[in-house]
């Protein structure tokens, strides 16, 4: 037996040291090493006493590598096509976004091309699973549940009933008996997590890993976490509201492009087969202050509705209140307006929405945030059928975006006539049907998007 030694990992970039230190040396944080009872194995080390053997790469068998199609279309797509024999996909988000929601239903699809399922739980029993299970739909009979937190417990009923797909909810709550220290520590999560890698890669089964986010919307736990497993998925999406993205930030078996969209239903999480039309589904015609603007949401066009609100402040102090968009990009907007175009907002409260609880990550929006806020601060309807794209330059200049024939041939497939976008748009990129407004600054996209004054019908803002 080797003997047991205390040692010191970094919590942070995964460096081991055999005394604590206050200061990583390799990633430079602070207060990030942590007390471990053993040295982490290293996987895929080799244990025999044999010499060790190099492959021919060519010769190495691609035989095992067919993944298992998902009859859940959004979530196939993400994964980069069905699930690798043998992975470790690791799914986190926020408390109540629909975690557990989610892998219990592609566990009862599973049953369908696998012998058996089995949905391990440590954080609630048998019979709430059973609940949602009921709620979700038909229950397959090749659907097996455990309700338990000790890894090598789990790892031995693996290993006697040699399921074709393993689901851990969570790993956070799951303890290996060979760390001191509690349920969810740093060194039990990369304990535990270790222990299942070496399973799945052992076995061949493929195994979901649920995990927590913290505040900042990390996964808990140490980093390295998600540079052992295979794949990192992250469910996003506001609680109060329906729809779920559903995101690759690691992916080994394919791209981080995808994104698969869903909607939280009473029976479970839907597939949302055309993102843009129920994203856009409750926007109302020609009222003033919304303006609809198009995303790439990985490697796909979606059409989202942002609105503002623009009101008289009355205390010395205006507000910028955004929701579902970076706070600086709004302030940065707002004084665009303000300098370039001389839309008066000094005194002005404002309030930016994205509908659906989405997020512009993307400096692409610009234009669609600038001329929703220009719509309500002026009195004056965003013209119909119009959709607006392009980065909005310090200058007041109106800049090109990447994937504009996709974006553009999205809005034409929504029946949009009319796209707002910057000057180097080339005509040949619209598809027919789609008129292509060029502007050069904000201040003439502006002009192209509202209606004139008299026009002006409902106003809200
Ligand atoms: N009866 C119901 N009808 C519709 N939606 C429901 C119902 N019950 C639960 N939900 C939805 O499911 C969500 C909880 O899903 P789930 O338990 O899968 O989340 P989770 O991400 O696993 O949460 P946790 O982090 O607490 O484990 C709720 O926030 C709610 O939106
Ligand atoms: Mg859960």
């Amino acid at each position: 037996m080797p003997k047991t030694k205390t040692v010191y990992v970094c919590n942070s970039c995964g460096t081991i040291s055999p005394k604590w230190q206050g200061r990583c040396p390799d990633c430079g944080e602070w207060n990030t090493y942590v007390e471990t009872a053993d040295a982490p194995k290293v996987i895929g080390a080799s244990t025999s006493a044999l010499p060790a053997q190099a492959q021919q790469l060519t010769a190495v068998s691609t035989d095992g590598l067919a993944r298992y199609p998902i009859s859940l279309g959004e979530m196939s797509r993400v994964l980069g096509g069905g699930v690798v024999p043998g992975s470790l996909v690791l799914i986190g988000g926020d408390p109540g976004v629909g975690k557990s929601t989610l892998l219990l239903q592609v566990a009862s699809l599973m049953c369908a091309t696998l012998p058996s399922v089995l949905y391990v739980s440590g954080e609630e029993s048998i019979h709430q699973i059973r609940l949602r299970a009921s709620r979700l739909g038909p229950i397959p009979e090749s659907l097996w549940v455990l309700s338990e937190t000790s890894i090598g417990a789990i790892a031995d009923h693996i290993q006697r009933s040699s399921p074709g797909l393993v689901i851990v909810d969570s790993i956070q709550t799951m303890y290996s008996e060979q760390v001191e220290s509690a349920a969810g520590s740093v060194s039990q999560v990369r304990d535990c997590t270790m222990a299942l890698m070496r399973l799945a890669k052992g076995s061949g089964v493929p195994i979901f890993l649920v995990g927590h986010v913290t505040k900042e919307g990390a996964i808990a736990g140490p980093r390295v976490l998600e540079h052992i497993v295979d794949t990192v998925l992250y469910l996003e999406g506001d609680r109060f509201h329906q729809f779920r993205l559903l995101r690759a930030a690691k992916n080994r078996y394919g791209s981080t492009n995808e994104v698969g969209v869903f909607e939280m239903t009473q029976e479970g999480l839907e597939e949302v087969p055309n993102p843009s039309e129920a994203f856009l589904s409750e926007r109302p015609e020609d009222t003033v202050g919304s303006c609809v603007g198009v995303l790439m949401e990985g490697s796909r066009p979606l059409l989202v509705e942002v609105q503002a609100l623009t009101s008289y402040s009355g205390s010395g102090l205006a507000r910028r209140t955004g929701n579902g968009l970076d706070y600086n990009r709004l302030l940065l907007l707002t004084a665009v307006l303000g300098k370039r175009v001389g839309v008066a907002l000094g005194d002005q409260d404002i309030y930016v929405n994205v509908v659906g609880g989405l997020r512009l990550e993307e400096p692409a929006a610009d234009l669609a945030v600038a001329v929703a806020i220009a719509s309500s601060a002026s009195g004056r309807a965003v013209r119909p059928e119009t959709v607006h794209i392009g980065e909005v330059g310090l200058s007041g200049e109106l800049r090109s975006v990447p994937h504009l024939e996709r974006r553009l041939a999205e809005s034409a497939k929504l029946g949009y006539t009319r796209a707002v976008c910057s000057r180097t748009a080339r005509k040949q990129q619209a598809p027919a049907g789609l008129q292509l407004v060029q502007a050069a600054t904000l201040a003439e996209a502006i002009g192209h998007s509202l209606e004139a004054p008299q026009q002006a019908r409902r106003i809200t803002g």
